[in-house]
């Protein structure tokens, strides 16, 4: 009990996300803190995507990492995976990642540069109100948030098309390792929900 009280007393990082326990008990915790500091000392299922991570889809059975094969034109959800321990970075929400594989060629010049093989990568946290971003308008070609129908573009650095969303997806390069998607650098843009 004592340990779940403590736990619930841990401060939040400016991004919603509970300070780890590790980093309360190392005196990094404060009421002044910002996620890049706690990214620092996050346990590793909690921090953000890392360069070289490979991707998995949230719902396989075994921690798999996929290819562009993998990727079809349907989204395809994700989270980040350390390739040399297989640690899934399930740990926070916000690393939760949609998928889409594009015909190269319609690609605008920025998302061509961040995709991998036609696939292309977004937080799949809607900038909204935080819902999952899932749905997809094929004859459009354009990702859709189910809870208030924001679109977003994802040829197009996931552009808002449509909705009361203020913000566009922020965008995971990739790049391609041993046939494997994998992280090519941070999140491009801001993560979670927009501020109003
Ligand atoms: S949460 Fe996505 S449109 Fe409102």
């Amino acid at each position: 009990m004592e340990r779940a009280n403590a736990d619930a007393a841990r401060p939040r990082c400016a991004c919603g996300q509970q300070v780890t326990r590790r980093a309360a008990l190392g005196g990094l915790a404060g009421w002044g803190l910002v996620c890049g500091i706690t990214g620092a000392a996050a346990e590793p299922a909690d921090e953000r995507p890392q360069v070289g991570d490979q991707l998995v889809a949230i719902d396989a059975a075994a921690p798999t990492a996929l290819s562009p094969g993998d990727v079809s034109i349907t989204p395809v959800l994700a989270w980040p995976m350390e390739p040399a321990s297989n640690v899934v970075r399930s740990g926070s929400r916000l690393n939760k990642i949609v998928l889409v594989r594009l015909d190269p060629a319609t690609l605008a010049a920025q998302t061509q540069a961040r995709a991998a093989g036609g696939v292309v990568a977004y937080s799949a946290i809607c900038p909204h109100a935080g819902c999952e971003v899932n749905g997809w308008v094929a004859e459009q070609r354009i990702l859709e948030c189910p809870c208030h129908n924001s679109r977003y573009d994802p040829g197009n650095a996931a552009a808002i098309v449509d909705g009361p969303t203020t913000r566009a997806l922020a965008a995971l390069p990739l790049k391609i390792v041993e046939g494997k998607l994998a992280v090519a650098a941070a999140f491009v843009g801001r993560l979670g929900i927009a501020p109003t």
